[in-house]
């Protein structure tokens, strides 16, 4: 990838959904991801293959995953929390799939009921799954969740984020995520360990996923541009939270991070105001849900020049 190229991938329909009290049907989930696709955001984790009775908006990953495969032009991907997830995505035909598992064991064993170690062998299970399916050309990417923090543990040393993704590599993780699930994360601590990561992953493409919490999402973002990260997660209108995250807002919100990456000459392929119609429509499905941004109350400024407009490749 170009350096003035950044990806970024809509997380909203899975980390957006999964705390939201309205129930999306597979159609409007389809239907945000086609008008993504047509606003120039092609990479979208559709959906996320845990127990319908952990996570009821879920029930339909199947259906989504299916429908999201028949979308032109759109790389469709999913989370799995343990090899069962794994093998419903692989089932389903997606060409990527994002595992998870927590630096910190106590989130680990409340998010997924089990230690971090646990959660390791796990991934391991699931690489020898997807190899022995032949199905080695589907993509695995490994996410580090509270790699900046805990609320339930407080701390989480660099040295155990920075150990976990050298066993995560090693046990054959094809992508790097390196995640602030609960809002911690601030620039210097950002700048500090992403540039250890890129050390250790090299050519392995590595994303930055971080929440809003304490308004640090988008300077996050510039210190891990600065720290030569180049793919990023966001959500539309700031979807999302986490479960064991009091008070947690949602992700970076995909229009203002779109909005910070052009302006800083970076190259992502999305248009703003096109974003602005679906975030309208989607707002409409989920009455009484939060969608925050500072693009959609204030507007693009009119100096705003997109690297697209610019023409850029
Ligand atoms: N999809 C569907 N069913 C699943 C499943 C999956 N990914 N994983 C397990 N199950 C089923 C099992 O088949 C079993 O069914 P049975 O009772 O009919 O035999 C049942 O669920 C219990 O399986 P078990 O392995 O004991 O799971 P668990 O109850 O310990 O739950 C997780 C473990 C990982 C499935 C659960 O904690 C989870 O979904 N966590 C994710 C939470 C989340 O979404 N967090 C936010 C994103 S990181
Ligand atoms: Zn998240």
């Amino acid at each position: 990838m170009k350096q003035d190229h950044v990806r970024i991938c809509e997380v909203g329909l899975r980390d957006g959904l999964q705390m939201v009290k309205t129930i999306l049907s597979a159609e409007q989930k389809l239907e945000w991801c086609r008008r993504m696709v047509a606003a120039g955001c092609t990479e979208i984790e559709v959906t996320s293959f845990v127990p319908p009775r952990i996570v009821p908006q879920f029930a339909d990953s199947d259906e989504v995953a299916r429908g999201a495969l028949a979308i032109e032009g759109l790389h469709a991907s999913a989370l799995v929390p343990n090899l069962k997830g794994a093998q419903r995505a692989f089932d389903a035909g997606l060409q990527k799939v994002h595992y998870v598992l927590s630096a910190s064991n106590e989130h680990n064993l409340k998010n997924v009921r089990r230690s971090t170690a646990e959660s390791v062998e796990d991934f391991r299970r699931i690489v020898a799954a997807r190899n022995e399916s032949g199905l080695s050309r589907v993509k695995l990417g490994a996410g580090v969740a509270t790699a900046f923090g805990c609320t339930i543990a407080g701390r989480v040393d660099e040295t155990t984020v920075l150990g976990l993704v050298e066993t995560l590599l090693d046990a054959g993780a094809d992508a790097i995520a390196i995640a602030d699930t609960v809002g911690y994360a601030n620039p210097r601590q950002v700048r500090g360990l992403m540039r250890r990561v890129l050390e250790l992953t090299g050519s392995t493409p590595v994303t930055c996923h971080f929440h809003d919490t304490r308004g640090l999402g988008l300077a996050n973002v510039v210190a891990a541009l600065e720290s030569g990260v180049r793919s990023f997660d966001s959500s539309l209108g700031g979807l999302g939270g986490c479960p064991f995250a009091p008070n947690a807002t949602g992700n970076i919100n995909t229009e203002d991070t779109v909005f910070l990456l052009e302006s800083e000459g970076m190259h992502t392929g999305i248009d703003i105001e096109a974003l602005a119609a679906i975030r309208e429509t989607v707002a409409s499905w989920l009455p009484g849900e939060p969608f925050v941004g500072a693009i959609a109350r204030a507007g693009l400024p009119k100096t705003f020049a997109p690297r697209a407009a610019a023409g850029a490749a």
